[in-house]
């Protein structure tokens, strides 16, 4: 009878070590828990700030390439300007000038360089005429074409020299008396001084290309000319001498072309916007 109620003191002994063990292995496992909940707290805290973190630089390198990005274009821009600067501070600015009683050129200027025109293109038989060398191969251009056109251009007159255009004016003036004003220029004020203007003439006409207006030359020069970057400088009715169909002036494709476009003349357009086409006038 003793020995069965000991065994269930003991039995209850062992339950309620079990029991306690249960609580405190209970307690730990909440303890666990709660701690592995917290640590993850924390970790999703940190990938939080680490993404807010991310973002802020991937923002601030947009940022910057962008910045790299302006500072480039802006340095390729001043490279431009730079190799603007130095084609223009290397090219005649008196090319572009306006030279019909106008503006005066020098009676030092002579074009950096010129070349004679071959004897093939000139009207006159063992006349030397020179040419603006830079010039040169636009005229050459547009004279082969003509020819292939059926149109056989020649020259009369090119480069004259501040000296020369003197002589001849003054020849003129015996001559004409005052009318000869109507055709040739003062001395410092013949595009001729520049070297990139030419008369041209034809065979048939010779010295006497008054009737110039009326050739098939002419027809073809209006049409074509402005391909190579040749004008005519004094059209019908314009302002400063009487119409010259046969005085063509180089001013380089673009202006010529932008003149042909718009129905307009060199001398309708002010100095500033045709200044803006010297820099290309050799391309
Ligand atoms: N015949 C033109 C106007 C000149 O002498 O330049
Ligand atoms: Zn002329």
């Amino acid at each position: 009878m003793e020995g069965r109620f000991n065994k269930k003191i003991i039995s209850f002994v062992l339950l309620v070590v079990l029991l306690a063990e249960l609580v405190v292995l209970g307690y730990f496992y909440y303890l666990f828990q709660k701690e592995v909940a917290q640590n993850a707290i924390a970790l999703e805290a940190k990938i939080s700030d680490l993404e807010d973190q991310n973002m802020f630089l991937a923002d601030a390198l947009y940022k910057e390439q962008q910045k790299n990005s302006e500072f480039a274009s802006q340095i390729k821009q001043i490279a431009g300007t730079v190799g603007k600067l130095d084609i223009l501070s290397k090219t005649d600015k008196e090319l572009l000038q306006k030279y019909s009683k106008v503006y005066f050129l020098n009676e030092n200027y002579i074009p950096e360089d010129l070349v004679n025109i071959p004897p093939d293109y000139v009207y006159e038989e063992g006349k030397k005429i020179k040419f603006h060398t830079k010039a040169f191969p636009y005229l050459q251009e547009m004279l082969v074409s003509a020819k292939r056109n059926g149109i056989n251009l020649k020259i009369i007159s090119g480069f004259r020299s501040f000296g020369e255009q003197g002589a001849l004016k003054n020849a003129y003036l015996v001559t004409y008396g005052s009318g000869a004003n109507q055709f040739s220029a003062d001395q410092g004020f013949s595009e001729h001084q520049l070297g990139t203007t030419i008369d041209f003439t034809t065979p048939e006409l010779g010295a006497n290309f008054d009737n110039f207006k009326s050739s098939s030359a002419y027809d073809w020069l209006l049409s074509n000319a402005y391909k190579y970057g040749f004008v005519i400088s004094y059209p019908e009715g314009n302002n400063y001498y009487q119409f010259e169909p046969w005085h063509w002036r180089f001013v380089g494709k673009g202006l010529a072309k932008r003149l042909y476009e718009d129905g307009e003349y060199f001398y309708d357009l002010d100095q500033r916007t045709i200044d803006s086409y010297l820099i290309n006038i050799f391309n």
